[in-house]
């Protein structure tokens, strides 16, 4: 009998959790927002990044750095296309949004040349970890307060909104990354490929 009452509240508790965690996902904020995917895009990366700086093995280093580079291209990707010229319109704060790009170009070069390196580059070790600095100097400064993202949360941008479209055109990157590598098993020109996108969505 107790024990049926107890199974019982277990029950009545795990409901009141899940209709919990159902009103937070849909009031758009938080982890499903534009912040929260750019956030966890950032950590993804870090995660990477610390693998690539453990293994001892050249070969997963190869494999590591390509996985940071096309993760890395799609984050910068979607930053710019689709969250900067709306923290830029929604702000008008022209010196966060133009350091911020030129941070990225500083790092799309360095990406390009790990891509298109041989194996048998000797700087290839350091340019990683360079990357690894630069990366980590330009989330700090997106991250921290005062930063873009919290004014961007503190101003009228949806970031709902702005989360879902980023979502998708970041499928659509991955997915284009994954036929180009399926089909030439090569690895693509990220430059090229990366300003083709931008263009396509220019043009739509
Ligand atoms: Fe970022
Ligand atoms: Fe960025």
């Amino acid at each position: 009998m107790a024990k049926a009452r107890s199974a019982k509240r277990r029950r009545r508790s795990k409901t009141a959790q899940s209709r919990r965690r159902s009103r937070g996902a849909g009031n758009g904020s938080g982890r499903d927002d534009a912040v929260g995917l750019l956030k966890s895009d950032h950590r993804e990366v870090e995660r990477l990044f610390g693998a690539f700086e453990s293994t001892r093995s050249h070969e997963r280093k190869q494999e590591i750095a390509t996985q940071i580079c096309e993760a890395l291209k799609a984050h910068t990707t979607i930053e710019e296309e689709i969250f900067y010229p709306a923290f830029l319109e929604a702000t008008e704060d022209t010196e966060i949004h133009h350091e911020a790009e030129i941070e990225h170009e500083g790092a799309k070069h360095l990406i390009q040349e790990i891509e298109s390196a041989g194996p048998d580059d000797d700087h290839f070790e350091a340019r990683v970890t360079v990357l690894q600095e630069m990366i980590r100097h330009h989330v700090k400064e997106e991250e921290q307060r005062g930063g873009m993202f919290s004014k961007a949360q503190s101003s009228d941008m949806d970031l709902a909104e702005l989360g879902r479209q980023m979502r998708d055109r970041k499928l659509e990157l991955m997915g284009d990354a994954s036929d180009d590598l399926s089909t030439s098993g090569r690895r693509p020109p990220a430059q090229g490929r990366m300003r083709r996108s931008s263009r396509e969505v220019r043009e739509r």
